[in-house]
């Protein structure tokens, strides 16, 4: 597969196959994705993926604790204004109409939710952390780590669901990760073969047209 098509194909799933791909596949892929770009090679990305027993202790910790906001926990900013709240808004709509909960069936969509604390079944949890007292570029250069798994597992017939409801937890979760300090969760990431029978995994995010963010000049 190359690059082009690992683009095309990866998307968010969100539920999984029980069957966990091999340590050397999951190492092949997370060391493959450290040849990202950063600024000044500084590679400010520490990762800690889990399967097994191994998880299934972290996944328990996190279920009997109290996940706490941040500053560098929150998804977006407050208030989000267009057309980045409508975005976000159809994106919501169409992942609950993957599984017919409508807008009313608040019980329902906070069950799905959930999910994400189990990592949505995947046999793999990944833990992308950064150092907290880096800056704004350097969470870029996770972005482009992060990215950069996701298309290597793409390409190894993989699938991805990258979580950053997994920041709050850096605290609860720092003993049982083993995390030292001063590093935080910057993102999650489930890995693992796609259940392509789950309704969920039909979801298909569009895209805002070219014309709408981008401008070239000059050609
Ligand atoms: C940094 C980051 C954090 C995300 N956090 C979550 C999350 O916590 N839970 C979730 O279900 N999806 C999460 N997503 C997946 C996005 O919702 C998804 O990428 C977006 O809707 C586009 O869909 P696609 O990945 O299928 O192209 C995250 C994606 C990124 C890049």
């Amino acid at each position: 597969m190359d690059i082009s098509q690992a683009l095309q194909q990866r998307r968010s799933v969100r539920a999984f196959l029980p069957q966990a791909p091999s340590a050397v596949l999951v190492h092949e892929i997370l060391e493959s994705a450290a040849c990202a770009a950063s600024g000044g090679n500084l590679q400010p990305w520490r990762v800690i993926a889990l399967t097994g027993d191994s998880l299934a202790q972290v996944l328990q910790a996190a279920s009997e604790s109290n996940p706490q906001e941040y500053a560098h926990s929150m998804s977006y900013p407050a208030n989000l204004w267009e057309p980045y709240r409508s975005r976000r808004f159809a994106n919501g709509e169409a992942l609950y109409r993957t599984l017919d909960i409508p807008r009313e069936d608040k019980a329902a969509r906070l069950q799905q939710l959930a999910k994400n604390a189990q990592f949505f079944g995947a046999p793999v949890g990944i833990f992308v952390c950064i150092d907290e007292r880096m800056g704004d570029p350097q969470w870029m250069d996770v972005g482009l780590y992060l990215q950069s798994l996701m298309l290597q597992a793409t390409a190894n017939g993989l699938a991805t669901c990258a979580q950053g409801f997994w920041r709050k937890y850096t605290e609860t979760l720092r003993e049982p990760l083993a995390l030292p300090q001063p590093y935080t969760i910057a993102c999650g990431v489930a890995l693992g073969y796609e259940d392509t029978t789950a309704p969920i995994n039909t979801l298909v995010s569009g895209r805002a047209p070219f014309e709408e963010w981008a401008t070239m000049r000059g050609f």
